[in-house]
């Protein structure tokens, strides 16, 4: 549809940025912090320090300052669970409580909304040594830790998130690290934990609802719309086939508390089939989301078979969770040869940005704020502490145009979170591949001064919020 006359962004639109707690706050052992499954990861100690990240634990408050002077309305980030509990559950760490409670003082000073994801990846270590999301005790593990953050912060915080890109944990799980390595049975196994972990979001959204009738809750997971590789019908079933596998089989059970038929069905046929009850089915069917986070980097394109696949097959590229892969009777990812990719093999496709908001918005009807978006780059410091991030500034200008257009278009949104806030280390691609408005002066194990420095796109945003998006392409003073 072209619009003769573009919606403006709502009053009030929570312009935004995201980060999660393993991959900016670093003291992985200080504070009374036990260990999460990403601090015993073995890819994380070969491609980068996981241990400092960016500091954010230490130079919060400098931090927070900055995200004011860049205007945001809001911050999404993630409390370390095994910050507050060292063992995943029982005893209560104080000096983890205290770290949010400044945190979340320090965005409320600066009239920053805080926007808290619960669980970003870092299970603690404690509770995956007794089988991880396998267990169903883990499920109380999160209920519990829930419940104590909203008791803790529920008169600050109006804004939660259950999981972050649960989806991609599922699919992903090598990448991720959701599964210890040499698990027998490894798909079946991560479809029985995707239950377990559906039925902790499902308590989480009860008790909020229960505990905190002010606040808003909604799930995180990563919504990429599907291209068939042409129009030939087996194709265009494939990108059925992957939308339920990939989105709707997470979005389904949040939102409406059932399985997808789709998903249903491709798990029966491959033994994957999670063990679930009635009672069980009666609690998903209660939980239920006030709004849909997502976060989105680019589309997926899929056909029905090996002919024509090509790029996604290459060794080594499997291993990324915004490359579809390859399930011989289902889908097979393929190139897309309209779209350019970022330096590191991503698709930019922002119209496909707002055909996914579509997409959500059409199927489940409920507001929508997008968690993370964004470009990872090699960014370079200039001798004069400079980093021209044009590229960035480009992307994000297609997509949150693209973003206008959805609201034309009849979507409810409200709030927009770039990934990321500042610069912090790539789930396993090291600090190499940045995303922030903010430069932070570290190496991969070289850790330098950690200095921040304001990025071109930095002034940039800063003007988009000011004008509330009125002004995408105006050129900046930097
Ligand atoms: C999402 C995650 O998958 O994408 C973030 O929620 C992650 O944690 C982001 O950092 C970008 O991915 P990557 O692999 O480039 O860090």
């Amino acid at each position: 549809m072209k619009h003769q006359q573009l919606t403006p962004f709502p009053d009030g639109f929570l312009w935004g940025a995201s980060t999660s707690a393993y991959q900016v706050e670093g003291a992985w052992n200080e504070g009374g912090k036990g260990p999460s499954v990403i601090d015993k990861a073995t890819f994380s100690d070969k491609i980068t320090d996981f241990t400092v990240t960016s500091d954010h634990y230490h130079r919060f408050k400098q931090d927070v300052a900055l995200f004011a002077e860049l205007g945001l309305r809001t911050y999404r980030f993630s409390i370390a669970w095994s910050r507050l509990f060292p063992q995943g559950s029982g005893e209560l760490n104080a000096e983890g409580v205290a770290f949010y409670q400044q945190l979340i003082d320090e965005l409320r000073h600066h009239n920053i909304e805080p926007l808290v994801t619960l669980y970003h990846f870092d299970l603690p270590w404690a509770l995956q040594e007794k089988g991880g999301w396998s267990d169903p005790a883990t499920i109380d593990a999160f209920v519990h830790f829930a419940r104590t953050a909203f008791e803790l912060y529920g008169d600050r915080v109006n804004y939660w998130l259950t999981i972050n890109e649960q989806n991609m944990m599922i699919l992903k799980g090598d990448v991720i690290g959701t599964l210890p390595p040499g698990t027998p049975d490894p798909q079946k196994t991560l479809y029985q934990q995707n239950h377990h972990m559906m039925l902790a979001q499902a308590k989480a959204m009860i008790a909020c609802h229960e505990m905190l009738p002010q606040a808003k809750i909604g799930p995180a997971p990563n919504i990429s719309c599907v291209y068939p590789a042409s129009s030939r019908p087996e194709d265009v079933l494939a990108a059925n086939n992957f939308t339920s596998i990939r989105n709707w089989l997470y979005l389904d059970l949040a939102c409406f508390g059932h399985y997808n038929a789709v998903a249903w069905s491709f798990m029966r046929e491959k033994g994957y089939l999670p063990t679930i009850t009635e009672q069980e089915m009666a609690i998903l069917r209660q939980g239920k989301p006030d709004f849909i986070a997502f976060n989105y980097y680019a589309s997926a394109t899929v056909g029905a078979d090996l002919p024509y696949s090509n790029g996604e097959q290459e060794a080594g590229k499997l291993l990324d969770q915004q490359l579809a892969g390859i399930d011989t009777i289902v889908y097979v990812g393929v190139e897309n040869r309209w779209l350019k990719k970022n330096q590191f093999n991503w698709y930019i496709d922002p119209v496909g940005f707002r055909i996914t908001a579509r997409q959500i918005y059409e199927r489940y009807r409920l507001t929508l704020i997008v968690t993370e978006n964004g470009l990872g780059a090699f960014d370079e410091l200039t001798a004069d502490n400079k980093v021209h991030d044009d590229y960035r500034i480009a992307y994000l200008h297609d997509h949150i145009e693209q973003l206008q257009l959805a609201i034309s278009d009849g979507v409810e949104l409200f709030g927009y979170c770039p990934w990321s806030a500042i610069d912090l280390v790539s789930t396993h691609q090291g600090i190499r591949k940045r995303y922030g408005f903010i430069y932070v002066n570290r190496d991969e194990h070289d850790l330098k001064d950690l200095a921040r420095f304001k990025k071109k796109s930095f002034s940039w945003y800063q003007r988009v919020i000011q004008t509330n998006g009125q002004n995408l392409s105006e050129g900046v003073d930097y």
